[in-house]
């Protein structure tokens, strides 16, 4: 097991619409992925990671959420291959960062609650609903999947002061 290199922003592959995965195809190599992708994000105290900000063309993704509310709950991992939306729903502006851009926090919108579709680390389709940071979560995990950031959904105002900020930013990641 293994924790790998995380791609910052610049990297092409996170502008890049990720490839279906087949999840048969994939499924020797997942168990032992899967963990290095949970070591990775659990490193650097993360809520969740895409496959291509570890370089990987696959629409994958994992979160990692407390179970509960309570004081040291442990951490509840939910593997998205394939997601789509079924229902948005809400609006709430609120503060984001990513693995992909330390350092860098802005206010995105985001629906306040989603209903997806996807497939889970043991193969099958399901439904779930989501509201809160898990919905938050699921959003911006998605979007990664589409090549997409949560940058671009800043207000247009707020894109030359994020600009200069990711400017500084990168001569401190390596
Ligand atoms: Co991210």
């Amino acid at each position: 097991m293994a924790i790998r290199k995380i791609v910052k922003y610049g990297d092409p592959i996170l502008r890049q619409k990720l490839k279906p995965v087949d999840f048969e195809q994939i499924a020797p190599e997942l168990p032992a992925l899967l963990q290095d992708m949970e070591e990775t994000c659990q490193a650097v105290h993360g809520v969740g990671l895409a496959a291509n900000q570890i370089g990987l063309d696959m629409r994958l993704a994992l979160i990692l959420l407390p179970e509960s509310d309570q004081k040291d709950a442990p951490l509840k991992r939910i593997v998205l291959i394939n997601p789509e939306f079924v229902e948005k729903n809400g609006e709430v502006i609120e503060e984001e960062g990513c693995l992909s851009l330390p350092g860098l926090w802005v206010e995105v919108p985001r629906a306040t609650d989603v209903t997806i579709r996807f497939t889970n680390e043991h193969g099958e389709r399901v439904k779930v609903r989501a509201r809160g940071l898990l919905a938050k979560a699921f959003q911006h995990e998605m979007d990664h999947l589409d090549g997409h950031l949560f940058i671009d959904h800043a207000d247009p105002a707020l894109k030359p002061a994020i600009k200069k900020e990711l400017k500084k930013l990168r001569n401190t990641w390596n």
